[in-house]
Order: structure tokens, then C-alpha cells, then sequence
């Protein structure tokens, strides 16, 4: 694999993912319609890693430019991050959830086949597993019923790829199916640039910290974890974008269609992640107590074993190296890319 497409390579998981790729030497063209991005992203991995990227700004639904793309381009492998990932809007916005996500992989998997590019990594959720019946969760466990549109769109991908794959060997897709994706390039240059109040607990705790945002509300006391609040595996974005390039070697195998849970395995609690934060910033956050978030599970983390054991993957870095890495991110850049 020497040239590689990345999908949404402008966003959060995908900027990091390009970084570690021009750090091992790959070619690599970013496709992003920058939806829910900045091209600054881009420019700032540029000036880390001292090396370019080719930036086609563009649509994975558009035929012309993705046909443009392959064309110009020798493409080895794709990572297909690109995507719409918020939950509630996914609630109010179906169509476009499904024509983003399901229509998109699709748009981009027919223009891989008609160029002959058929080595793929996809980005997954844990989100496919629904409601967990036993923890920790393994790859064999059924897939469950995602509660809302965007999961759904989620394990509809995963379905239609495992049919692909299963039409014509000749492809090689790895699914990853990722936890709760946190923390920053220690660089304190790129990180989570969420657009309005975010959704996801990290980037709501760091703005609170930088005073952007007032109060986190706890979204439920009451749950059946050690203390009561939901309980996360969550992964820090440099060890999940490294999982990519093991999925790349993986693919260099031609195993078929793999599936790979990226976690650490080990599960914190919202007041843990509220204390590890305090500690690793200095500063206090404001929070209370508020009633359960509809949708929630009360606790979820991965079993991270067959991705150590085939891929040769493991998340190194710790829950104190995420909180650090989110503060420096942050209160370095607390406007996000914009500031
Ligand atoms: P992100 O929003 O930062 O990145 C997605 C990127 O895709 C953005 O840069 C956006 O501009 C681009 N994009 C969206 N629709 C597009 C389209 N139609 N054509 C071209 N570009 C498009 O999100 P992220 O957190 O980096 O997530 C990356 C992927 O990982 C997504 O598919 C997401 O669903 C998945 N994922 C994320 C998480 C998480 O918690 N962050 C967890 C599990 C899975
Ligand atoms: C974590 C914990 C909340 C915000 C979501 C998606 C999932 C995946 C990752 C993409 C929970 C609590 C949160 C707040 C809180 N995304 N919380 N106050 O819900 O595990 O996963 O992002 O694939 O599909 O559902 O992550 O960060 O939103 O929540 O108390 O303001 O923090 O209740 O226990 P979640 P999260």
C-alpha cells in the first residue's frame, strides 16, 4: 500500500489518521466536503509532519469527483471515514443520515470497483453492538438494534459491505468498530473541533473548563455501574488512528472482510472522566446532577483482543495522556481551527 484515499481526512479521527500515514511515508489524497471540518486541519498536519497532502474538496456522493479522483490518482487502499455522526440530529434528519452514510459508502464503493481499487477500511461503532447483553463486547457477539438513525446507518453499511465482500472475494474490507474516540495529537495543533455545543462528554468537559461553556450536566445517577453514572471505554484518537494503519497491513494480507472492536477494554465512569480531567487541567469543572440522556446504555467497553492478536494493535495511551492531550488541544486552540 503506497497511496492512500482517506474519506472525511480533514475531520477529527480522519486528521489524525493522515498524520500518522505521511509520518510512514504514504501518499495520501484527502476527500472532504468539509461539512463538518476545516481545511486548517489539513494545513496544520502539513506543517507537523513537514509533508503534503493532496486535498480534493469534494463529495463522496458525486460520481465526477470520485471518478476524477481514481483517475488521476493510483489509489491503493481507501479509509472511508467520511460521514455524518450526530446522534440526536440523526433523529431529526433520517434521510440525510442514510444518504450520507449508507448512500455515500455506496457512491464510493461503485467507483472503487469501477477502478479496480478494492481494499477498504471502514470506521465502525460500538454503536452496532445496541444495547449489550453481556460486557466486555467481542466481534463474534450479534450486532444488536442501534437506537437512532446514525447507528443504524452504521450496521446497514457493515451489512452491505460484508455482502460485497461475500459477491466477490477479490475485496479486502476491515470493519473497526470504534469505542468513545477522545484526546488530541500531543502537538496541542489538532484535536476535536466540534461545530455548537457538543454531544459527546470530553469536548463538553474541556469547554467547560476554558469557561466557553457554563455547567456539564451528568446525564443520569441511577445507572447499575459502581457509581451510578455511564461507564465508557474511551480510546485516545492517536492509538485509534494507528489502528488504521494496522488495518492497512491487514488488508496487504487479503484476508477477506475482517471485523476488529478499537478500545482499550477498560471501562470510567462520567465522574471518573470528570476527576482524571480535573486532575490532568488544574481546573474545576461545574457540573450536576441531570436526568438519564434517552438512548444511553449504562455501561459499554470493548474486548480488545482479536484486534491485539491479528492486527498487533493495543492502545498504549492512558487516561491521564487523553485528558492532557484534550487540555493542551484546547486551551491552545479554544476556539477550535476558527480562534
Ligand atoms: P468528523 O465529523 O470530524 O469527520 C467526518 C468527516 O467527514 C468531516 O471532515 C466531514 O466534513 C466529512 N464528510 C461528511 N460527509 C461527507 C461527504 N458526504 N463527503 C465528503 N466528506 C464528508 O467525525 P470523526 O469523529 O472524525 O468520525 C469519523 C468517522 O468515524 C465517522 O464515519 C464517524 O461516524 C465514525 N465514528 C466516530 C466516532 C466518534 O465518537 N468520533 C465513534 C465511532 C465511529
Ligand atoms: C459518554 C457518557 C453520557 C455528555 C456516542 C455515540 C456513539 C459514538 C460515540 C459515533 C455517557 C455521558 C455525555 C454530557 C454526560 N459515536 N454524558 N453529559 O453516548 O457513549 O457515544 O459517541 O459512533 O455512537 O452514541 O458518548 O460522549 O456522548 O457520552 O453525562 O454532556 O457521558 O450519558 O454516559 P456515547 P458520549
Amino acid at each position: 500500500m503506497k497511496t492512500v484515499l482517506v474519506t472525511g481526512g480533514a475531520g477529527y479521527i480522519g486528521s489524525h489518521t493522515v498524520l500518522q500515514l505521511l509520518e510512514q511515508n504514504f501518499s495520501v489524497v484527502v476527500l472532504d466536503n468539509l461539512v463538518n471540518a476545516s481545511a486548517e486541519s489539513l494545513r496544520r498536519v502539513e506543517n507537523i509532519t513537514g509533508k503534503s497532502v493532496t486535498f480534493v474538496q469534494g463529495d463522496i456522493r458525486d460520481t465526477t469527483v470520485l471518478d476524477s479522483v481514481f483517475s488521476k490518482h493510483s489509489i491503493d487502499a481507501v479509509i472511508h471515514f467520511a460521514g455524518l455522526k450526530a446522534v440526536g440530529e440523526s433523529v431529526e434528519k433520517p434521510l440525510e443520515y442514510y444518504e450520507n452514510n449508507v448512500y455515500g459508502t455506496l457512491t464510493l464503493c461503485k467507483a472503487m470497483r469501477q477502478h479496480g481499487v478494492k481494499n477498504l477500511v471502514f470506521s465502525s461503532s460500538a454503536t452496532v453492538y445496541g444495547d449489550p447483553v453481556s460486557l466486555p463486547l467481542h466481534e463474534k457477539m450479534a450486532t444488536g438494534q442501534p437506537t437512532n438513525p446514525y447507528g443504524m446507518s452504521k450496521l446497514m453499511v457493515e451489512h452491505m459491505l460484508t455482502d460485497l465482500h461475500k459477491s466477490d472475494d477479490s475485496w479486502n474490507i476491515v470493519l473497526l468498530r470504534y469505542f468513545n474516540p477522545v484526546g488530541a495529537h500531543h502537538s496541542g495543533q489538532i484535536g476535536e473541533d466540534p461545530n455548537g455545543i457538543p454531544n459527546n462528554l470530553m469536548p463538553y468537559i474541556s469547554q467547560v473548563a476554558t469557561g466557553k461553556l457554563a455547567q456539564l450536566s451528568v446525564f443520569g445517577d441511577d445507572y447499575d455501574t459502581p457509581d451510578g453514572t455511564g461507564v465508557r471505554d474511551y480510546i485516545h484518537v492517536v492509538d485509534l488512528a494507528n489502528g488504521h494503519l494496522k488495518a492497512l497491513d491487514r488488508l496487504a494480507l487479503n484476508m477477506g472482510l475482517d471485523v476488529y472492536n478499537l478500545g482499550t477494554g477498560q471501562g470510567y465512569s462520567v465522574l471518573e472522566m470528570i476527576k482524571a480531567f480535573e486532575d490532568a487541567s488544574g481546573q474545576t469543572i461545574n457540573y450536576k446532577i441531570a436526568p438519564r440522556r434517552s438512548g444511553d446504555v449504562a455501561a459499554c467497553y470493548a474486548d480488545p483482543t482479536l484486534a491485539a492478536k491479528e492486527l498487533n494493535w493495543n492502545a498504549v495511551k492512558t487516561l491521564e495522556d487523553m485528558c492532557k492531550d484534550v487540555w493542551h488541544w484546547q486551551s491552545n486552540n479554544p476556539m477550535g481551527y476558527n480562534g
